[in-house]
């Protein structure tokens, strides 16, 4: 792993919104953007939707319930940009050698993602105050 390069590619653009079909009549109808896929994820308490950008996605993240992963997020910053995520080539060692590091993580290890890939966050205080998301596009499972 050469650490000149680390991340391929912005996999997605987190967005925080309070009503996901506000949202869409924003991206879809006003600024005529094709919606690629809506999911909810229960355990998370989340509803998302993405938007294909190049070979990058927005993704509006939008909450079930009052206890989902954004509505703390909406709450203290009201609806705008969650997270960046960025494709890394081994999201376990990626995650190994930022701790060794000491930079604080969300989560030591990968969980899957809305994209069926397995992702990590990194803590705001260990990115200078964004929410850092590692993503790793594996061609199965
Ligand atoms: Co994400």
């Amino acid at each position: 792993m050469t650490d000149s390069r680390p991340f391929q590619k912005i996999a997605h653009i987190g967005i925080a919104v309070a009503d996901l079909d506000a949202a869409l009549a924003i991206w879809r109808d006003q600024l005529g953007a094709e919606v690629s896929d809506v999911c909810t994820m229960p355990d998370r308490g989340l509803k998302i939707a993405f938007i294909p950008v190049g070979e990058s996605l927005i993704e509006l993240i939008a909450p079930l319930r009052d206890d989902s992963e954004v509505s703390r997020f909406l709450e203290k910053r009201g609806p705008g940009v969650h997270h960046i995520c960025l494709a890394v080539d081994d999201i376990q060692a990626r995650l190994d050698l930022y701790r060794s590091r000491g930079l604080r993580l969300v989560n030591d290890t990968p969980s899957i993602g809305a994209e069926g890939y397995p992702v990590a966050f990194m803590h705001p205080k260990a990115t200078g105050g964004i929410l850092l998301e590692l993503l790793e596009e594996r061609s199965e499972g």
